[in-house]
């Protein structure tokens, strides 16, 4: 039987462990039980019924504050196009026209929490912008109709929003960092979608919220889903969001070359889509300006 977190759970600290509104599995309360937190608490929060989750407070987007969030994503674009200079720039393009529609189009219910991410940190933000690029050329080469690639473009740019509801000195390294601080920030995949459940907006968007830490053969978080459970949209997001992630500065790693990036996601066969790599490898180094 599913049960359902019924107050936000924090620790000591006042740190968020876990969101009103969540599924829990036994795993995670095992976890939680790991940090120190009574059991008795746990069971009192614990509920059978589905719980709506609480509605997080994030600011209203101003107009000044968009044409920020526009000029950060020029200057994200132009580092994007020279990390992967090999690809086709006609595609390139394409999908960062069709994302600028995407964000700065029109009005949509999930705005607020693009400038939230513009506002959030900036290497949240690059990554957003990089990580729906990368999934629309993925999506693109598979042909993908145009209808099809909004949907992963939104999905795909939304895929840490979660991160909103952490707190900002985890992500930005600015303190040290032990097992349950990981913990935490592995919450950006239930948070996130407890965000989205907030507003109307396609499931698979959710669903690439919520999955794109899931890995193929089950090692991934917060589910360990394995391959046929995990959306199709997420399996773009996760190779997307694990390139872009080994070959940017990260306050808590060095970036490694598009090379090297491409090898070990090569390497990790069973937990990426084979297929999908052998598209991407294609993305980055195309026939025509492939390295000899
Ligand atoms: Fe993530």
């Amino acid at each position: 039987m599913k049960k359902y977190v019924a107050a936000d759970i924090y620790d000591n600290n006042g740190l968020l462990l876990v969101a009103k509104g969540m599924e829990i599995s036994e795993k995670k309360v095992s976890k939680l039980k790991q940090f120190g937190l009574e059991e008795e608490i746990i069971e009192k929060t614990i509920s059978e019924k589905k719980v709506t989750a609480s509605n997080p407070t994030v600011k209203k987007p101003t107009k000044s504050g968009l044409n920020n969030t526009m000029d950060m994503f020029m200057a994200s674009m132009n580092l994007l196009n020279k990390k992967v200079k090999g690809t086709d720039l006609e595609d390139f393009n394409y999908c960062n026209e069709l994302l600028i529609d995407l964000l700065f189009g029109q009005e949509e219910n999930w705005r607020i929490h693009l400038i939230g991410l513009a506002n959030y940190a900036d290497w949240v933000y690059t990554h957003s912008i990089n990580v729906a690029i990368l999934s629309l050329m993925i999506g693109k080469a598979l042909g993908y109709k145009e209808e099809d690639l909004r949907i992963l473009g939104v999905s795909a740019f939304l895929h840490d929003v979660g991160y909103l509801l952490i707190p900002k000195s985890l992500i930005l390294g600015s303190s040290q960092f032990d097992a349950k601080d990981g913990y935490i920030v592995q919450q950006h995949c239930d948070l996130g979608k407890a965000l989205l459940d907030e507003i109307p907006i396609e499931k698979v968007c959710k669903d690439v919220v919520l999955q794109h830490h899931e890995r193929l053969d089950g090692s991934g978080y917060p589910n360990g889903l394995k391959t046929d459970d995990i959306n199709p949209c997420a399996k773009i997001v996760m190779i997307a969001d694990s390139f872009d992630a080994m070959t940017s500065e990260r306050p808590y790693g060095e970036a490694v070359s598009q090379e090297m990036a491409v090898k070990m996601l090569q390497n990790d066969v069973e937990k990426y889509d084979r297929n999908l790599i052998s598209i991407f490898t294609d993305i980055l180094n195309p026939p025509h300006f492939r390295f000899v």
